[in-house]
């Protein structure tokens, strides 16, 4: 058999209406409508013998006195489906594609869009049995083997391996979400685990909680870890600790961390630390002999400078007297204007667990060393993996949208500044994003800046060969220009009416009832929705050989067998005085 054929015994029901995306059918067989499911796929007979529309049934409704609530349904339809299918067994049905036996050349062919609609009275058909392995086959064998991201199996037909792709998957964003314990982690160790079967794959894990840490552990380790230094790894030389020196920080994010916007000499405050700034990293360039950078650098650009040097000056300024009348001694321009400015920028240096910050490893200090940072995060090494995780679990939560935001800002530079024909793609991970990319208006000035930064890779990323994967259990707290930017979505359970209705407004109309699926897939299972999968599907996502250590706890049975550890609490309080776990 190589194509779609439908028996006396395979039909459903025929179509009583048509309503653009939307049709009703009515179940002739009473035995039948038990044997239909929701989220099951059905062809629909058209006016043309060898194409079929293919749906996606959303509901399954035995009773025809509590009659389906049709959501743009005219009430005159309501009443006259009553008073017609009073006793009749319908399914609504959602029309997502048209499979055609021939078309032109090609043979056996799946698309999306309806070129024609159905008619009332046409048949509808349960795809079951061989045909239905023959249309998974299909899906399946839409994207050629070299694009082939394998995820796990479809859930309406164990036997077909469920298959994205894995270009389109990365190059217009993509977005994984859904309630916590759902399978996100596990999802994303997944796609690592995919990817790091590739030659040169390049993906940066921003990992909140630290539990991808297992995935570099072991012999079969397929990422490196990173860790972004903690109070106790200040001096330290290994390269996994990754700083971000305060010389990286552009003026506004410097600003956003440190300026007190409600104090009255704030723009004071701006202008001298612009200026000491700017002045500091331009000794820095005459040093260096820089000459080229230094025609034409700015504020911004990141050039190392010292900051003693800077608190030196600030306070030159702030107790520096004027010069009056007769040389008297005045009141000075800025006397007594930084002060406060100053102890905040000192209380945030003395700050331990701002050391990757403002106490950063004093290589961090070196001109070239940016450079070996970036190829770090994105370049090339014989002894690498090209997929990186990126420890974040000990930064303060209040700095958190800065960190991401800087690693953001700088790995797009590099990327815009890049010899076109040199650049090549990266993926960056963002596991709980909702913690750094939050919704415009609920967004503090810190976070304003990450998200600045992230909105632009989302905005304009795919040109650079950016692609930005938003991993979060509370969409609806997260920034909606990032996620509209999203070009596929792998949502997993998720029973939250807001977060529900985020994700219903970014998927187009024909899908969006698929979303009534939610609440009831179980862990581990996904809706794949987007252009990188040519069928809206559930899906059985597979387990991930090395597992996120994100592992569910086992109340009631640790309850029975595990004793709390006393000696375990007494370091964690050690751990807490001095910010670090190691
Ligand atoms: N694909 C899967 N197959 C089977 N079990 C899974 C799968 N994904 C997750 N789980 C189970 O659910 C638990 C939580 O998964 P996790 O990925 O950490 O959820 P999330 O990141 O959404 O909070 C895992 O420890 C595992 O026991
Ligand atoms: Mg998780």
């Amino acid at each position: 058999m190589d194509k779609l054929m439908f028996q006396e015994n395979d039909t459903i029901g025929s179509v009583i209406y048509v309503d653009t995306n939307q049709v009703l059918i009515e179940v002739e067989d009473n035995e039948k409508i038990s044997l239909l499911n929701v989220g099951s796929i059905v062809a629909i007979q058209t006016t043309r013998s060898f194409e079929f529309t293919i749906g996606i049934i959303d509901k399954v409704r035995r009773k025809a006195n509590e009659l389906m609530e049709l959501e743009d349904l005219t009430d005159e339809y309501n009443e006259s489906l009553e008073e017609a299918y009073i006793s009749s067994d319908v399914i609504q049905v959602s029309l997502i594609g048209t499979y055609k036996t021939v078309d032109g050349d090609t043979k056996n062919c799946f698309k999306r869009g309806i070129d024609t609609f159905p008619q009332i009275t046409h048949h509808c058909y349960s795809i079951n049995g061989n045909n239905l392995k023959l249309f998974m086959n299909i899906i399946s064998d839409d994207v050629s083997l070299e694009k082939q991201l394998v995820i796990g199996k479809f859930a309406i037909d164990d036997n077909a391996t469920a298959i994205l792709d894995g270009d389109k998957f990365f190059q217009r964003h993509a977005s994984i979400l859904g309630s916590t314990g759902s399978g996100k982690s596990w999802c994303v160790a997944n796609l690592i685990e995919e990817a790091s079967k590739l030659n040169n794959p390049n993906i940066i894990v921003l990992d909140m909680h630290g539990e991808y840490k297992s995935l570099c552990d072991t012999d079969k380790k397929y990422a490196d870890y990173y860790k972004i230094a903690g109070p106790e790894d200040l001096e330290n030389d290994d390269e996994k600790y990754v700083f971000l020196p305060y010389w990286l920080l552009n003026r506004d994010e410097m600003l956003s961390m440190i300026l007190d916007r409600s104090d009255n000499n704030a723009p004071n405050q701006a202008s001298r630390f612009t200026f000491h700034v700017r002045e500091l990293k331009e000794e820095t360039l005459r040093e260096l002999g820089k000459s080229k950078v230094l025609s034409t650098f700015t504020v911004d650009s990141p050039i190392p400078f010292n900051m003693e040097a800077l608190i030196t000056r600030l306070k030159e300024d702030d107790t520096k007297k004027g010069i009056g009348a007769n040389n008297k001694p005045v009141k000075g321009e800025w006397e007594g204007k930084l002060t406060r400015f100053i102890s905040r920028l000192e209380t945030k240096i003395m700050d331990k667990r701002y050391g990757f910050l403002f106490q950063p490893n004093i290589n961090t200090l070196n001109y070239d060393w940016l450079s070996k940072l970036l190829c770090k995060m994105i370049g090339a090494d014989y002894e690498r993996k090209g997929i990186k995780i990126i420890d974040f679990s000990e930064v303060p939560s209040d700095v958190l949208p800065i960190v991401t935001g800087i690693i953001s800002r700088l790995l797009f530079d590099v990327q815009i500044w890049m010899d076109e024909e040199k650049r090549t793609p990266f993926a960056i991970l963002c596991d709980e994003a909702h913690l750094y990319l939050p919704i415009q208006e609920d967004a503090d000035s810190v976070q304003k800046q990450a998200l600045g930064n992230f909105e632009r890779i989302a905005k304009e990323g795919r040109k650079y060969g950016i692609s930005l994967v938003v991993i979060s259990q509370r969409p609806s707290d997260v920034s909606k220009t990032i996620l509209s930017q999203c070009n596929n979505f792998l949502v997993l359970r998720l029973s939250n009416d807001r977060d529900k209705s985020v994700i219903r407004n970014l998927l187009p109309d024909a899908l969006k009832s698929i979303l009534d699926q939610l609440p009831l897939l179980d862990v581990g299972e996904a809706i794949a929705v987007g252009d990188a999968i040519l069928l809206p599907s559930r899906i059985r996502l597979k387990t991930p050989q090395l597992k996120p250590m994100s592992a569910t706890k086992n109340f009631w049975i640790e309850w029975e067998n595990t004793k709390a550890d006393n000696a375990a609490i007494i370091e964690a309080i050690e751990n807490m005085r001095c910010q670090t776990k190691e």
